[in-house]
């Protein structure tokens, strides 16, 4: 095998990074009408423009009846927000990892995020403007106040409609994982309350007075 610092090994290097030069160039006159047929508006395969799907859904949104004609695509959080202008409902992640965006659907607490709101026709939707008003609020919202429950406050929406359908579960005896019985009456205790809230993240970090404003409202509501 040569030496490649020997004179000929050096004369073979010199030759081919000619070689390699003609080569680029050669390429790039030859890609050149290549990039100018991409280019033509008219190129065959170029995507159909977009069909969007819509349908009517009727939701009863905090107890007023509302008809939307929305794209089927929507999720029930953009149908509150974008359509309905119901901003109290958070969006943080937009993938069900936060819990901002809790809302009771029927009783029921969901991430608005995570579902389409053409799946819910004819259901109740309560947000958090429709669980209390500034004048009378809610028993857990006059709670989370009272326990400093918050600091940005952006998790409280999802937080107190959570908190909602999580003592309502409790009250219906519904087991959690940490619930020592499938069959008895689940405890109201931190633990059981730390474990059903543990959807609702607060960056904030305000957790312990959260179970303390939500321990005093199940406390008087036993
Ligand atoms: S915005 Fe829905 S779970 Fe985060
Ligand atoms: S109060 Fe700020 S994220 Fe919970």
């Amino acid at each position: 095998m040569n030496d490649p610092r020997d004179v000929d090994g050096a004369d073979e290097f010199a030759i081919s990074r000619r070689d390699l030069l003609i080569v680029g160039a050669t390429s790039t006159v030859l890609a050149v009408p290549v990039d100018a047929a991409a280019a033509t508006p008219a190129a065959a395969g170029a995507p159909a423009p977009e069909t969007v799907h819509t349908m009517t859904v009727n939701l009863q949104v905090n107890g007023r009846p509302r008809r939307l004609q929305l794209d089927t695509r929507t999720t029930l959080l953009d149908a509150l927000r974008e359509h309905l202008r119901l901003t109290g409902t958070k969006k943080g992640c937009d993938h069900g990892q936060c819990g901002a965006c809790t809302v009771l659907v029927d009783g029921r607490r969901i991430n608005a995020c995570l579902t389409l709101a053409v799946m819910h026709e004819g259901s109740a939707v309560t947000t958090i403007e429709g669980l209390g008003t500034p004048d009378k609020l809610h028993p857990l919202q006059a709670a989370f106040v009272k326990h400093d429950g918050y600091q940005c406050g952006y998790c409280t929406p999802g937080q107190i409609c959570s908190a909602v359908g999580a003592l309502a579960e409790i009250r219906q005896g519904v087991p959690s994982h940490v619930s020592p019985s499938l069959v008895e009456q689940p405890l109201l205790s931190a633990e059981e309350l730390r474990e059903r809230m543990s959807g609702n993240i607060c960056r904030c970090g305000a957790y312990s007075n959260i179970v303390e404003a939500i321990t005093e409202v199940a406390g008087s509501a036993a």
